[in-house]
């Protein structure tokens, strides 16, 4: 990169500017994972028509397009996009579906698999649709899509298994007394192998994470220190659930829309490197306090007060990277189908990472 960062870490470095100039600026084929959340917000309200949502896709396709470039044949672009109503009226606008059909038909992407990221703690929303006139039900569900540049990406299921349920414990503990093997109307074949230790089940794509982070570090230093902390995070455990299935360590992870930086947290607490663009100084200099967890607020005042260079390429040096491993992301389903984030496997829990920026 040309660009200088604002600050960087042992594995990323975080840069203020505007993404399509930036990934002008990264060579090709060299990225393993984009993972990210643009601004769902159309960006010209109107209350007829569909102009809003074509005018998003001519928007976005340009950063689809550089996305595709600095991928990997091997890489994925997992991105994460809120439905909305059309202005004025309750008909759901078809943007994110516009996006995919775009990606898809005009870059060249394959869609590996859909994937729905299902908010319980979701606020009703619209008002007038849902709370006052009561015609439509909360919408609690953003559509996830999982770009590939080829058929084959690198994926492996095996290191997201989402814990057993407690039903299907019991058929590994004592599968004779739990069922006969047989075949089902649908063709599978239930035979006793069904009941084997795989060390968790295969996970679905629909991905149940609360987003009610109320008391992260992050939270508390915007809080301490007077700045507004970004109105728009996704949950770590939603980039946690990707970055591992689809990277290895020392794999590459860039967000394009960083905001407060979750991404890349996220992914030194995996070991991975990463790399985060965003727009705004202020919100990416705060997001800094991700990584500054156990510092006296003397020393973050300072951080801040040199973050006000865009390009301060201030190296942080020693810091926590704790991923909250009680936040669980399941499905409740009267089958074993129970997905939860932190299932065994490496890279989860609370890691102390020794910074060594050269
Ligand atoms: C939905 S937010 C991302 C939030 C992020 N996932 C998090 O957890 O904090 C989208 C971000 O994209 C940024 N953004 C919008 N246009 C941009 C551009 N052209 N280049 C870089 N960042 C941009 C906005 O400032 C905003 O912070």
């Amino acid at each position: 990169m040309q660009s200088k960062p604002l600050y960087r870490t042992a594995k990323g470095q975080a840069y203020v500017g505007d993404s399509l100039a930036l990934l002008a600026e990264l060579p090709s084929n060299s990225i393993d994972l984009v993972m990210t959340s643009p601004p769902f917000a159309l960006r010209r309200q109107k209350s007829y028509g569909n102009v809003e949502e074509t005018e998003y896709v001519e928007w976005i396709k340009p950063f689809g397009q550089e996305v595709f470039r600095v991928l990997k044949e091997s890489g994925s672009f997992v991105l994460d996009l809120g439905g909305t109503y059309r202005s004025g009226i309750p008909s759901r606008s078809l943007y994110n579906f516009r996006v995919l059909l775009a990606f898809c038909d005009e870059i060249g992407f394959h869609l590996a698999e859909d994937f729905y990221w299902f908010n319980p703690a979701k606020l009703p929303s619209p008002i007038e649709w849902v709370n006052k006139r009561k015609i439509r039900a909360k919408d609690s569900v953003n559509t996830v899509w999982w770009f590939s540049k080829t058929e084959f990406p690198k994926a492996d299921v095996r290191k997201v298994l989402a814990p057993y349920s407690d039903r299907m414990k019991k058929l590994i503990r004592d599968p004779e007394s739990f069922y006969t093997p047989k075949k089902r109307p649908s063709g599978h074949d239930i035979s006793a192998s069904f009941g084997k230790d795989n060390g968790g089940a295969i996970p679905s794509n629909l991905l149940s994470i609360p987003n009610t982070d109320s008391n992260s570090s992050y939270l508390r230093l915007c809080k301490e220190l007077g700045t507004e902390s970004h109105p728009a995070r996704f949950p770590a455990e939603l980039p946690a659930f990707f970055i591992k299935m689809l990277t290895d360590e020392e794999d590459v992870v860039l967000d394009i829309f960083g905001g407060s930086n979750t991404t890349g947290f996220t992914a030194e607490a995996l070991k991975r490197k990463w790399m985060t663009f965003e727009i705004s100084r202020e919100y990416l200099a705060s997001s800094a306090f991700r990584f500054l967890e156990g510092q006296s607020s003397d020393t973050i005042k300072r951080v801040l007060a040199t973050l006000s260079d865009p390009h301060a390429d201030y190296c942080i040096g020693e810091a926590l990277c704790a991923l909250d491993t009680n936040k669980n992301a399941t499905i409740s389903d009267e089958s074993h189908a129970q997905l939860a984030l932190f299932a065994a496997g490496a890279g989860y829990g609370s890691a102390r990472i020794q910074r060594n920026c050269e």
